[in-house]
């Protein structure tokens, strides 16, 4: 019998991470966005071989998993979202023998993998769909989309007066009176989950990755899949006021079908040992999205009210309870996110005015793309930034991390017109800038081509600041964003206990600090107030910004053991 003991660290890794059915519980994810993580052939667009030759860079961050957002093959009418063939790597990425190498390596530092799994459109180049367009309606191809009749005494018009995310109508012309539903970008349609077929192949897509030695998937758009297209249609302001209902009726999100859907998606999930991980996409209502936590579904789902969240105390402290009492109830576990390949980098969100919005009322700034740079407090920004970050990465539960983030990169605010590629500003059109803006290619070196990105240019415009946010020139400097994110990841790792929070009440009774305990002694609190407050007594871990006088200033978090 052959042995097989580990004999190198990365088996012993590996063989480590094999046993662990709860990593994802309290794992510290950082996602990557593929195309602009690093470039390793020099073609301008960052790849899987670029992904690998970063992984020393990952393991000394200290992150537990990598989400890496689509890299399937894909005209990127959606930066990748409009997925041409769900089991395969795009050719401009790389290969599957790229992937494989890859997964071996992230194992080999003990670094787990997710990947995006976008269930809810296909590309408009996906075979099913190239077949649906070249068959006559009725046909079984074309029951894998939404095709509809058209309206009006012609049939010429659209179905509804619905209205796709990225602007524009959500129907498109198929050239024969009939129309195809995309929610999203016209080039990506919305698939029909009421079809078996449908429901099969992605059940045959899971397997796939998760037999490559995936550990887990981010759904895209969870909420989106089930959908009743029952004549007739209502109108677009009539979803409009349909849209917090939360009793699973809406035509278009959130519907009871999805418990289903994910039910056997789950089966397949615990088919695997340990057991694949899901984390679900769902912009619902807060009360709603204990149904995409369930250990029945998806596991685990991203909340946003941080995200969308002022640097307030109040805010904060409402969500963190809110969080913390519906897990509680699902036995799953908080996600905290403050930056994705989605919305403004919080370094640069922070810096912006506050939303007017009331409590309950949630304000757009998080979305809002552009806007005059003399809007902007840049350094305010970077400073709550590195605050709030250290409050999230104490608080019990996964940590979401976006690439760049480590570095306080911030929004890249003006990119030319000409240079732009986000779905949202061409369909706006031109009103929203849209996301480009959080996905410029990530900066490796102070100097050099694309700042150490790629030999030959970046697929995005770089500023010429960029250079001074660079792993370079913050990996020198011991005060820098980089050192922080290592300095509490390593502590996070070391500190992590039970997923219990304790608040204490600062002895000053200032209501615009937020101070918490955890187990074993380990304590965060963060002055969101105007002056400094006096710091409790403890060993101070680790500080968002220098300490004044031995008092904790405003917009600052300290971590202390006491
Ligand atoms: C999700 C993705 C976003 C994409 C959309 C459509 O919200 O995060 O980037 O555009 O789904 O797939
Ligand atoms: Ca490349």
């Amino acid at each position: 019998m052959t042995d097989t003991r580990p004999t190198t660290l990365a088996q012993e890794n590996a063989a480590i991470l094999a046993k662990d059915p709860n990593w994802w519980r309290q794992a510290a994810v950082y996602q990557i966005y593929p195309r602009s993580f690093a470039d390793a052939n020099g073609d301008g667009i960052g790849d899987l071989p670029g992904i690998t030759s970063r992984i020393p860079y990952l393991a000394e961050l200290g992150v537990d998993a990598v989400w890496l957002s689509p890299f399937y093959p894909s005209a990127l009418a959606d930066g990748g979202y409009d997925v041409d063939d769900y089991r395969d790597v795009d050719p401009k990425l790389g290969t599957l023998a790229d992937f494989d190498e890859m997964v071996a390596a992230l194992h080999a530092s003990g670094i787990r993998l997710i990947v995006d799994i976008v269930p809810n459109h296909s590309s408009n180049r996906h075979r099913w769909f190239q077949e649906a367009l070249a068959s006559p309606k009725g046909s079984a191809a074309r029951d894998r989309y939404l095709f509809h009749d058209g309206a009006g005494p012609d049939g010429t018009e659209p179905p509804s007066d619905w209205k796709s995310m990225f602007g524009g109508s959500a129907w498109e012309p198929a050239g024969d009176g009939q129309f195809y539903l995309h929610l999203f970008a016209p080039e990506q349609p919305d698939l029909n989950w009421a079809n078996r077929e449908v429901r099969d192949d992605f059940l045959t897509t899971l397997r796939f990755w998760a037999d490559r030695g995936v550990d887990g998937f981010r759904v895209d758009v969870a909420h989106a899949l089930a959908k009743d297209l029952t004549y007739p249609l209502r109108s677009h302001d009539e979803l409009e006021e349909m849209k917090l209902v939360t009793d699973g009726s809406h035509p278009l999100w959130d519907r009871e079908e999805l418990d289903e859907i994910y039910a056997e998606w789950r089966a397949v999930f615990d088919e695997y040992d340990p057991p694949r991980i899901a984390v679900a996409e769902a912009w619902v209502e807060p009360s709603r999205r204990y149904r995409y936590a369930l250990p029945t579904s998806l596991g685990q789902a991203f909340n946003f009210d941080l995200l969308r969240a002022n640097f307030d105390a109040d805010e904060f402290r409402a969500i963190v309870d809110h969080n913390i009492q519906s897990v509680a109830v699902t036995g799953s576990s908080n996600t905290w996110v403050f930056s994705n390949h989605d919305v403004v980098r919080h370094a640069t969100r922070y810096g912006l005015a506050d939303d007017p919005g009331q409590e309950g009322e949630v304000g757009k700034r998080w979305l809002l793309h552009g806007g005059p740079a003399s809007e902007l407090d840049a350094a305010l920004g970077l400073r709550r930034a590195r605050a709030a970050t250290l409050l999230m990465l104490a608080l019990p539960g996964s940590a979401y991390l976006y690439q760049g983030e480590e570095l306080g990169l911030p929004e890249v605010a003006d990119i030319p017109d000409a240079e732009r590629q986000d779905p949202t500003f061409f369909r706006s059109p031109g009103v929203e800038v849209g996301r480009d803006g959080c996905r410029v290619p990530l900066p490796w070196t102070t100097a050099g081509s694309s700042f150490g990105f790629g030999a030959d240019g970046a697929h995005l415009p770089q500023p010429s600041w960029f250079g001074a946010f660079s792993v370079e020139a913050e990996g020198a400097d011991p005060d820098s964003t980089l050192h922080l994110y290592r300095r509490a990841l390593a502590l996070r790792r070391e500190l992590q206990g039970a997923e219990e929070l304790t608040w204490r009440r600062h002895p000053s009774g200032a209501d615009d600090v937020l101070w918490f305990e955890r187990p074993g002694g380990w304590q965060s609190i963060t002055n969101f107030g105007a002056s400094s407050v006096d710091l409790p007594e403890g060993e101070v871990l680790v500080t968002s910004a220098p300490l004044e006088d031995g008092r904790l200033p405003s917009a600052t978090t300290a971590w202390l053991r006491g």
